[in-house]
């Protein structure tokens, strides 16, 4: 029978929960507590975090830091772009700007180097591909961070923040030459946790 929401339905026309409802609500209930607990837990202990140490830069100064890393490190140029070799162990410096990446950086697999990361001019996003390692870029912040490249390979540098007209053509490139005792087929990166070993995360 049909029924508007002007007239109440006629008798008891509804049920107690069931039982089996209640236990899992109670189920959802406790699983919703334990993913919130885990929110605070994996931002002190999961192993993704960045090793984040950022300081104030000024862009002016940022550029001249590059432009010096370049000048001394410098092995050749891709399309224009520097490429520099630095040792290992070293401070290096990627510099984003509307719509490039500065300069090519050949690192070696295995060697720890710490990466500054900065734009002198507006917000862009630092992705590497094909792994899935993603960072701000932000003008007037260099954050640094202590990276291992683990697998040889050449990996594209993608911004993944809008900057404007040229952004989807703002890609860079990351050259890991393969060391000399740890052959390129042997190693493989599953996380960018693996890729980017943290500071005072859990290792
Ligand atoms: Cu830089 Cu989008």
């Amino acid at each position: 029978m049909y029924h508007s929401g002007l007239e109440a339905p006629q008798g008891i026309w509804w049920k107690p929960v069931h039982g089996s409802e209640k236990v899992w609500a109670t189920i959802a209930f406790a699983w919703c507590l334990v993913l919130f607990a885990m929110m605070p837990f994996w931002h002190l202990r999961g192993g993704q975090n960045p090793s984040g140490i950022r300081h104030r830069v000024d862009p002016v100064a940022f550029r001249t830091r590059v432009t010096e890393f370049i000048e001394e490190y410098k092995v050749g140029t891709d399309n224009q772009i520097p490429v520099v070799e630095p040792p290992p162990g070293s401070h290096i410096y990627l510099q984003g700007a509307m719509w490039s990446w500065t300069p090519v950086l050949r690192l070696k697999q295995g060697a720890e180097y710490i990466l500054h990361l900065s734009s002198v001019d507006v917000n862009h996003g630092f992705s590497l591909y094909p792994l899935n390692i993603n960072f701000q870029v932000v003008p007037g912040y260099d954050y640094g961070l202590r990276i291992t490249p683990h697998e040889a390979g050449e990996f594209q540098i993608v911004c993944n923040e809008f900057c404007g007209i040229g952004h989807h053509l703002m890609v860079g490139k990351v050259v890991v030459v393969p060391s000399d005792d740890e052959q390129a087929a042997g190693t493989t990166v599953d996380t960018a946790a693996a890729a980017v070993a943290t500071e005072g995360g859990s290792r």
